[in-house]
């Protein structure tokens, strides 16, 4: 059964065509990464001008890839939510005008679900005989720009949120200290590349794990990160401005006078500790057989590396094009959802602040 997985929701314009939730047969993604690049963050109306130009190509390029004409497809799969509401406005409506012109049910598709089932496509390259879906219970750690939770999950569908962060989101975390140490955007990759030279117990940085039992908290590290920054200008004699402002900083260039790799590595050690902790202590509490990694973050190096080491049960997590916003991982969440008798309505409308559980 092919599936048709369209994604919008922030800044990648995205379809995909994917077998019974698990082949990829395409999987187009038109980023918008560097026209957002020069404001530092995504700028959400020249997103949704940038989605109205690419879906289209997008979505005709990713049937042509996959071999598929509309006849075989069997639903159409678009995520109305969380997200960036003019972003999501573009994937639905076209969604819902191609399923209305072509006669193809719809099926809404929540972002965060979408995340989660990356972990059952099939890694490229593998044989789809060989591979082995995910099994329950499992822990999922959900981190991405706007989303860190932490939830169990019991069955398909089936999902209890044991914890959540507190503040800031992981993915936002690492962009705003991305952007205080000069590095750019997106400040996940920038952060781990710069970090691969530093030393990550240089700085005594806070886990900042007082929080509830399984939820985090990520803004008092980006605090901590901001204050040392300044300590460190002050001794180097790197000029500072009195009220200064995370995106006003640009240390980059300070070469050996400042020490970003190890304020790079010490951060994103920080920042993984905290993460491993909690996901280890609720893989033993609530005795799940396996941990499922979702979400940008779950591209991060050092998460991997680190959540192997301390977590006894097996550790899954999607190639690294199906941790970033793909629209395969929508037509894999759809397809289960199809599977369930969902079908979505003409009503079916955007839900920018939707909640997986
Ligand atoms: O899931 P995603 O592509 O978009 C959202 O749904 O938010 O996640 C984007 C986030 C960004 O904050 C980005 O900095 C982060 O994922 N990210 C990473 C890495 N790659 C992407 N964070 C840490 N290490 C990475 N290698
Ligand atoms: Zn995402």
């Amino acid at each position: 059964m092919f599936i048709l997985g369209i994604e919008t929701s922030c800044d990648e314009t995205a379809a995909a065509v994917v077998q019974d939730g698990r082949v990829v047969l395409s999987n187009v993604v038109a980023s918008q990464v560097e026209l957002h690049r020069r404001y530092g963050g995504v700028f959400p109306e020249m997103a949704s001008r940038q989605h109205m130009i690419a879906i289209t190509p997008v979505i005709r390029q990713a049937l042509d890839e996959a071999g598929v004409e509309w006849s075989d497809i069997a639903a159409i799969a678009v995520v109305y939510g969380p997200g960036l509401a003019g972003s999501l406005l573009v994937g639905v409506n076209t969604a819902k005008s191609l399923a209305w012109a072509k006669g193809i049910p719809l099926v809404g598709v929540n972002h965060l679900e979408a995340h989660v089932y990356a972990n059952w496509l099939v890694p490229p390259g593998q044989d789809p005989k060989d591979f082995v879906p995910p099994s329950f219970p499992a822990v999922c750690l959900v981190v991405s720009g706007g989303h860190t939770d932490l939830i169990l999950v019991r069955e398909h569908h089936d999902y209890e949120r044991l914890g959540r962060t507190t503040d800031d989101a992981a993915g936002e975390a690492f962009d705003k200290v991305a952007r205080l140490l000069g590095l750019g955007y997106p400040g996940g990759p920038a952060i781990q590349r710069a970090a691969e030279e530093g030393n990550s117990e240089a700085f005594r940085l806070p886990k900042a794990l007082r929080v509830g039992p399984y939820d985090f908290s990520f803004s008092g590290l980006k605090t901590a990160v901001l204050r040392l920054v300044q300590e460190l200008q002050r001794e180097q004699g790197i000029p500072t401005s009195k009220d200064q402002k995370l995106a006003e900083v640009s240390l980059a260039e300070e070469g050996d006078k400042f020490p970003l790799a190890d304020l790079a590595a010490s951060f994103q050690a920080a920042v993984v500790g905290a993460l491993v902790e909690k996901t280890a202590k609720a893989v033993e509490e609530y005795g799940a057989v396996q941990v499922l990694l979702a979400g940008g973050v779950a591209a991060n190096k050092l998460l991997r590396q680190e959540i192997h080491r301390q977590v006894k049960v097996p550790v899954r997590y999607p190639p690294i094009r199906y941790c970033t916003d793909n629209a395969a991982m929508v037509a894999g969440a759809g397809y289960y959802r199809f599977l369930a008798g969902e079908r979505s309505g003409w009503d079916l409308d955007v839900r920018p602040n939707l909640p997986l559980v």
